[in-house]
């Protein structure tokens, strides 16, 4: 059964209070929580603060994606603002090593984010002190965008990867993830996805999450 980690970015703020009981009531595994800073990526989403305020509204896992530049300045407020997961941006990070030991000292599960054009292949020297890789199935930066199918040979190529080295490292797929193709990325090797616009802008966001947790 896979990991259903909705993401907020496409929930009403003005009753966030409801959209996190709606999700906590749900089969929902995770809180996937979109930070952007209007540099690494060209948009602006929710910080700190928004993050703290989540977290108050439930006990799942907040998986934290942040799409900002330097996540090593923030890395410990994120921590304080309730973060389980910290996943930042191999595009976003020269020394990503030394991010993802930040992340781990701080008690945090480490994630590393990369881009539609970033092959899976450079995470090589980095996979294994890695919880989870989240493989952008868009250009990160918005929601509600199509799928870009190349996707599904990154899943892959890292599944086998994985498997080959017998880690338990967990492959998040983020990006235009429908109950149409949903069922092709959990059989290309995802273990986990992330989903929006499905979700929020279904007439039942519960009854679609079990659709999704139930493919
Ligand atoms: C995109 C974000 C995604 C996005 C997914 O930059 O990282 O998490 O909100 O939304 P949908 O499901 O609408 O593509
Ligand atoms: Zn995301």
């Amino acid at each position: 059964m896979p990991i259903i980690a909705p993401s907020l970015l496409a929930c009403n703020f003005l009753k966030l209070q409801d959209e996190c009981n709606l999700l906590n009531e749900s089969e929902a595994d995770w809180f996937h929580l979109d930070v952007m800073d209007g540099r690494f990526v060209p948009n602006i989403s929710f910080g700190l603060p928004v993050v703290a305020q989540i977290r108050e509204a439930t006990s799942k896992p907040c998986d934290v994606h942040l799409m900002i530049e330097e996540p090593g300045k923030y890395a410990a407020d994120f921590k304080i603002a309730g973060a389980d997961h910290l996943i930042v941006h191999y595009e976003a990070c020269p020394h990503l090593h030394r991010n993802v030991q930040q992340i781990k000292t701080l008690g945090m599960k480490a994630g590393v984010a990369i881009n539609p054009h970033t092959p899976v292949q450079l995470l090589q020297d980095i996979l294994h002190d890695l919880d989870i890789v989240l493989i952008m199935s868009v250009n990160p930066g918005f929601g509600g965008q199509q799928f870009i199918p190349h996707s599904l040979s990154k899943i892959q190529m890292l599944r086998q990867r994985i498997d080959q080295l017998g880690l338990p490292t967990i492959i998040e797929v983020d990006g235009g993830v429908t109950l149409e193709n949903a069922k092709s990325i959990i059989e290309a090797g995802a273990h986990s996805l992330v989903t929006g616009t499905t979700i929020f802008k279904a007439a039942d966001p519960r009854a679609t999450i079990s659709r999704f947790k139930h493919l």
